[in-house]
């Protein structure tokens, strides 16, 4: 990131994320900046890693090129409309907060060179995925700066439309609970099948991180590679068949737009 100065507005446990995932790259700790009420949090991240951290957010931002906006979206209007008297039109403002549209962060910062950023809970052990979206004023060359940055915790992926960040929240934002959920079931199925409960737990996850490996790196998709493992009257296709005639991917598909619709819910009475 050369000597791009990026301050993180609030300290919590994903700039936390962040900040580890850029010392790790080799960011030079001078040129990271931390902000947040919390004392106990910005002593960690000094102990840690060294970088420079403030209680005063508006002195934080003082020659930001990329400022990341990582506190609750409850607070997310007062700590914008603080920031703005001390923001400059070049700095580029990256929200990592769920449901709050550019609309509403451009009206409350004064600023209009704005990414939104919706991240998942793997990038705090720096396996997220991250879905992103640059409105039209932010230059090519900050967009290149915002994959950078968010790469420090995970893969990046960039929409077309901001409303497509409803689709991600859905589908990768509460995704991991969806794998942690079918994690817990299997889990249980092995116990009731005799398995001691720490044994199932252990063949329920090491199943799922193999398998989510092998998703990831094969050349071949998911359908793919069911159907290489599924060998006819064998014992995975009697399971596929019975999660089929269960309606699994029907239930799926109502789950996910449930998700999406309650975070076009929540955007629309956080950003009023
Ligand atoms: N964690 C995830 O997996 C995840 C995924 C996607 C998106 N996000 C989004 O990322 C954002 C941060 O989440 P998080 O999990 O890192 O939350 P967090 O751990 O609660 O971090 C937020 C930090 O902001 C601090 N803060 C409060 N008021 C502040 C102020 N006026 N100025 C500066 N800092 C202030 C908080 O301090 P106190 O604790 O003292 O209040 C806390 O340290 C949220 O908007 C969330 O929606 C998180």
């Amino acid at each position: 990131m050369g000597n791009t100065q990026i301050t993180f507005i609030g300290a919590g446990n994903m700039a936390a994320s962040l900040i580890g995932g850029l010392c790790k790259q080799g960011v030079n700790a001078e040129h990271i900046r931390a902000s947040d009420p919390g004392v106990a949090q910005l002593e960690a991240l000094q102990n840690a890693y060294a970088i420079k951290t403030f209680t005063d957010n508006s002195l934080a931002v003082k020659d930001a090129d990329i400022i990341v906006l990582a506190v609750k979206p409850q607070i997310m209007r007062q700590v914008c409309e603080q920031l703005a008297p001390h923001l400059t039109e070049q700095q580029l403002l990256i929200s990592i907060a769920a449901g709050i549209t550019s609309l509403s962060l451009s009206r409350w910062l004064g600023a209009n060179k704005i990414i939104r950023c919706m991240p998942n809970t793997p990038a705090l052990i720096q396996q997220g995925v991250s879905g992103l979206y640059a409105t039209e004023h932010v230059t090519a060359q900050q967009r290149e700066q915002a994959e950078l940055l968010l790469s420090a915790v995970g893969l990046v992926v960039w929409l077309d439309t901001e409303e497509l960040i409803d689709a991600v929240t859905a589908v990768s934002g509460s995704g991991p609970a969806y794998f942690f959920l079918l994690i817990e079931a299997i889990t249980q199925a092995g116990v009731k099948l005799g398995l001691p409960e720490d044994i199932a737990a252990q063949l329920a996850k090491y199943t799922a991180q193999g398998a989510a490996s092998m998703a990831c790196q094969s050349a071949l998709d998911a359908t793919q590679l069911r159907l290489q493992v599924t060998s006819p009257n064998g014992t995975t296709e009697a399971a596929i068949d019975a999660f089929q005639q269960g309606g699994f991917n029907q239930l799926v598909d109502t789950a996910v737009r449930s998700a999406a619709s309650r975070s076009q819910e929540l955007a629309q009475q956080l950003s009023s």
